[in-house]
C-alpha cells in the first residue's frame, strides 16, 4: 500500500504512461485520484481503471502549460475534497533538439510544459499544503537532469531546472511539514520512449515497475528517487562527476537520433499537427 484509503492525490499527465499507471496503482489503495491531461478519451479510460481498482477518480482536462488550467484544477480538487495530500507533477514532453538546428521555439515549448507547468500548479498547491501543515510534492524530472545529453538540450535543461527547483523548495518547505521529492527515472516504456531506438535505452523498465519505483520512493519521502539502480548510480555518480573531455568523447555518438529535429516524443497532439508524415 502506497497511501491510506481516501488519500487525495493529484497526478498531472496521467492520460498515458507512468502517470496513468501510478493512478491505477493508487486506485488499488482506494485513494482519491485527480488525473490531468489534454486527451479526454484517454483520461476516461484511466478513470475507469482507477474506479475498477477501488479508487475514486476525478478527471481534469487541460494543458499543463496553461496557468488558468492549473489554477482551475487545484481549486476544483480543493473544493471537492477539502485539500490535497500528494501532488505528482508528472506531465512532460521530450523533443529532438540537435544543437546544429537550434530553434528557440522548441526550447520555449519544452520549458513551458516541463518547467513552467509544475510552477503553475505549485503556486496554488503550496498555500493549501501550508494551511494543512502537511503534504507531499513530487516532481518528475529525469536521469537526463544530471548531464546535458546530446541532441536533447531542451529536455535535459528543463529536467535539470525542475530538479534544482525541487531541491530549493525542499529546503524552504521542510520545516513547514511539506516533503518535496525529485523523481529521476531512467528509461521506462511509455509513449514518450516508444519511438526511441531500443538499443540506446539501457535497462529499459516496464511501465508498472517504473511507476511502482516512483510511488514507493515518494511514499518514503526520499529526496531524490532514481532508478533503475545500476543505470542511475552510473549516471548520477560516474557520469555526473566525469571530467568534461571524457564525457564529450563518450557521449558524442550515442545521442544521434534518426528522427528529424523538432520531433516531439510523447506529445501526440502536437506531433500529429506538425508532423503528419510521421508514424505516431
Ligand atoms: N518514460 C521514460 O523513460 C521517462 C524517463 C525519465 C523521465 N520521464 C518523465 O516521466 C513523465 C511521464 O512521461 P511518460 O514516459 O509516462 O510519457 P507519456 O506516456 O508520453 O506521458 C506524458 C503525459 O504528459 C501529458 N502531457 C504532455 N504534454 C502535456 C501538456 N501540454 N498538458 C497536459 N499534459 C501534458 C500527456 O497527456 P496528454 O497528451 O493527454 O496531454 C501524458 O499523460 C514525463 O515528465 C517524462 O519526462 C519519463
Amino acid at each position: 500500500m502506497y497511501v491510506p484509503p481516501g488519500y487525495r492525490v493529484l497526478i498531472t499527465g496521467a492520460s498515458s504512461g507512468l502517470g496513468a499507471m501510478m493512478a491505477k496503482l493508487l486506485g488499488a489503495d482506494k485513494a482519491r485520484v485527480a488525473i490531468t491531461g489534454r486527451r479526454a478519451d484517454r483520461l476516461e479510460k484511466v478513470a475507469e481503471a482507477v474506479r475498477a481498482a477501488g479508487g475514486t477518480p476525478m478527471i481534469l482536462t487541460g494543458d499543463t502549460s496553461s496557468p488558468e488550467d492549473a489554477q482551475r484544477h487545484v481549486e476544483t480538487i480543493n473544493q471537492a475534497w477539502g485539500g490535497i495530500d500528494w501532488v505528482i507533477l508528472n506531465a512532460g514532453v521530450g523533443l529532438h533538439t540537435p544543437g546544429h538546428k537550434f530553434k528557440a521555439a522548441d526550447f520555449k515549448y519544452t520549458f513551458d510544459v516541463n518547467l513552467m507547468g509544475p510552477c503553475y500548479y505549485l503556486e496554488h498547491i503550496i498555500p493549501i499544503m501550508l494551511k494543512q501543515k502537511k503534504g507531499t510534492i513530487a516532481g518528475v524530472s529525469s536521469l537526463a537532469a544530471f548531464r546535458g545529453l546530446p541532441e536533447t538540450g531542451a529536455y535535459s535543461a528543463s529536467k535539470a531546472g525542475l530538479m534544482t527547483l525541487l531541491e530549493s523548495l525542499r529546503v524552504d518547505l521542510s520545516r513547514k511539514g511539506i516533503r518535496v521529492v525529485s523523481v529521476n527515472p531512467g528509461f521506462v516504456k511509455s509513449e514518450m520512449t516508444a519511438q526511441n531506438d531500443p538499443g540506446q535505452m539501457l535497462f529499459l523498465m516496464e511501465t508498472e515497475a517504473g511507476a511502482r519505483c516512483m510511488l514507493s520512493g515518494i511514499k518514503r519521502g526520499k529526496r531524490i528517487v532514481h532508478f533503475p539502480k545500476r543505470l542511475s548510480l552510473f549516471v548520477k555518480y560516474v557520469l555526473g562527476n566525469m571530467p568534461g573531455f571524457i564525457y564529450d568523447f563518450g557521449v558524442r555518438r550515442i545521442g544521434r537520433r534518426k528522427s528529424p529535429p523538432g520531433t516531439v516524443f510523447g506529445d501526440w497532439n502536437k506531433a500529429a499537427a506538425t508532423s503528419p508524415e510521421k508514424t505516431i
